[in-house]
């Protein structure tokens, strides 16, 4: 059987029928095609996954897309202001915040998640706060640098 979700995705409002085992992240990234969102682990261990719900940053891999009915999502898709590129976005750009990339959609989910919780206040904060995504890259001074300076 499939069960009515209706979700904001990136400010645009679906109306959808979902069976009960789809994960949030397969649902952005097989119904709605959004597959900037990346898939790792499919276990909540890597972070590739993370998006904003409500605000707040969650393993889209760790949820099911029926329990996040009436929510709102943002996922790297959304970040950008039409052709302009979120500050943190830039951020990661200036400061060269990654090598293959993979992990780069979560890491900026996290981060601005991290900005809106205000709760770091110094790069070993946001080092802690953000170990939940694995660059295994090892991007991590660059990613830290880029949002010390978003931060400021
Ligand atoms: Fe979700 Fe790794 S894919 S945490």
């Amino acid at each position: 059987p499939v069960y009515p979700l209706s979700l904001r995705v990136n400010g645009e409002q679906h109306q959808l029928h979902v069976e009960a085992w789809v994960s949030l992240l397969d649902l952005l990234r097989d119904r709605l095609a959004l597959t900037g969102t990346k898939k790792g682990c499919d276990q909540g261990q890597c972070g590739a996954c993370t998006v904003l719900v409500d605000g707040k940053r969650i393993n889209s891999c760790l949820t099911l897309a029926l329990m996040q009915d009436g929510r709102s999502i943002t996922t790297v898709e959304g970040l950008a202001d039409g052709n302009a590129l979120h500050p943190l976005q830039q951020a990661f750009v200036r400061h060269d915040a990654f090598q293959c990339g993979y992990c780069t959609p979560g890491q900026l989910c996290s981060g601005v998640g991290l900005i809106n919780e205000g709760q770091a206040q110094d790069r070993a904060q946001v080092r802690e706060l953000m170990s939940g995504n694995v660059c295994r890259c090892g991007a991590y001074p660059q990613i830290v640098a880029a949002m010390a300076e978003v931060m400021k």
